[in-house]
């Protein structure tokens, strides 16, 4: 399951959707229709499994995935919704829309999917075969577009066998994508709510459910979708990268064999899949610990640009990019 070379092509019947959650059960990736566009599945609770989604699209930065799931109850387990989220969601889902929420810390998704914020993206898909797969697996599923990043985005099982066959685990076939646009991203505790990204569900419908105008993102006030900021999460502590050996005052996040004395390693072995999952947690975790010591910086082992060592090294390099408020940056 580690590095899929033959795609399964499953039918959309029962053995199809028994095989494609036992694969997501093992922490492998399975593309499934949605009435968007074609996702990229993985359970959103084992980081692994997260990490693998990048790696199989090639994504260079690790922005924060949407969370699909079957139900308002089993969302409810993920995320804290106010009265006007529940609103939203009551009106709205099943459909193309994604509401941007507290994240419930105990829920158990893994910090790759939230990119390391206190908030989720969630939504429950319209597409009847993607909620019977979503009602069985029981739980979280994180899924961006079922394309190499940069191309375009599929719409039949066809597009995503041409861009991620060999790469990914599993294909089950639904037919064609309705909306054919991903989701409108919605923030609706913002105040005004604010869209994040237009998408599948016309802003006009939202608007007229809530009765009052949205905040758009070239508002100052509207806060920014996480792709589009430089620097999402950044510890408190100042991180310094590519030191390559145990520095005297700050603390030390290794990577890779050589790094003996590392307060916390990424991944000891120089796995990528790895280091990505541990990737969030260790920084928070890392942050913890200076502020007890009272430490102000972490440094940062060298961690190779090959495969997800990009999309480690973007993030690593917004951590240390200079705060726009000269604070903490914690949004
Ligand atoms: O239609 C869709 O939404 C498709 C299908 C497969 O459901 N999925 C999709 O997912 O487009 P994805 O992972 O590519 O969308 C991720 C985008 C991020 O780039 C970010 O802009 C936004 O969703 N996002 C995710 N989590 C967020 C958060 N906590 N706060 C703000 N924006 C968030
Ligand atoms: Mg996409």
């Amino acid at each position: 399951m580690l590095e899929p070379t033959e795609t399964e092509l499953l039918n959309p019947d029962a053995a199809g959707m028994e095989r494609a959650v036992a694969i997501w059960r093992k922490g492998g990736l399975v593309a499934f229709p949605t009435e968007t566009v074609y996702g990229l599945g993985a359970d959103a609770c084992i980081g692994a499994a997260v990490a693998r989604i990048y790696q199989a699209k090639g994504r260079p930065s690790f922005n924060p995935l949407i969370v699909h799931v079957a139900d308002l109850d089993t969302a409810r387990h993920y995320a804290d919704f106010s009265p006007q989220a529940e609103a939203l969601a009551r009106t709205f889902w099943p459909g193309p829309l994604s509401l941007v929420l507290p994240v419930n810390k105990d829920g158990g998704l893994s910090d790759l999917v939230t990119a390391g914020l206190d908030t989720v993206a969630l939504r429950i898909p319209a597409n009847a075969l993607a909620r019977d797969l979503l009602r069985a697996f029981g739980g979280a599923i994180a899924a961006p577009s079922a394309n190499p990043s940069g191309r375009i985005s599929p719409t039949r099982a066809a597009h995503v066998a041409e861009g991620l066959g060999g790469r990914i685990d599993a294909i089950i076939d639904g037919g064609n994508c309705t909306v054919g646009l991903e989701s409108t991203i919605l923030a609706p505790d913002h105040t005004p709510p604010a869209l994040l990204r237009p998408g599948g569900l016309p802003v006009e419908a939202i608007e007229a459910a809530l009765g009052q105008h949205l905040a758009r993102s070239e508002d100052p006030e509207t806060p920014v979708s996480p792709g589009q900021m430089t620097s999402h999460y950044a510890p408190t502590a100042r991180v310094v990268l590519n030191v390559a050996t145990r520095p005297q005052a700050a603390l030390w996040l290794g990577f890779g064999p050589d790094c003996g004395g590392a307060d916390l390693n990424l991944s000891p072995t120089g796995d990528m899949v790895e280091a990505a999952a541990n990737l969030f947690g260790h920084l928070h975790r890392l942050d913890q610990l200076a502020e007890q010591r009272g430490i102000s910086e972490i440094h940062v082992a060298p961690i190779p640009a090959r495969g997800l060592g990009l999309a480690i090294n973007d993030r690593l390099k917004r951590a240390a990019a200079a705060r726009p408020s000269g604070g903490a940056a914690r949004t």
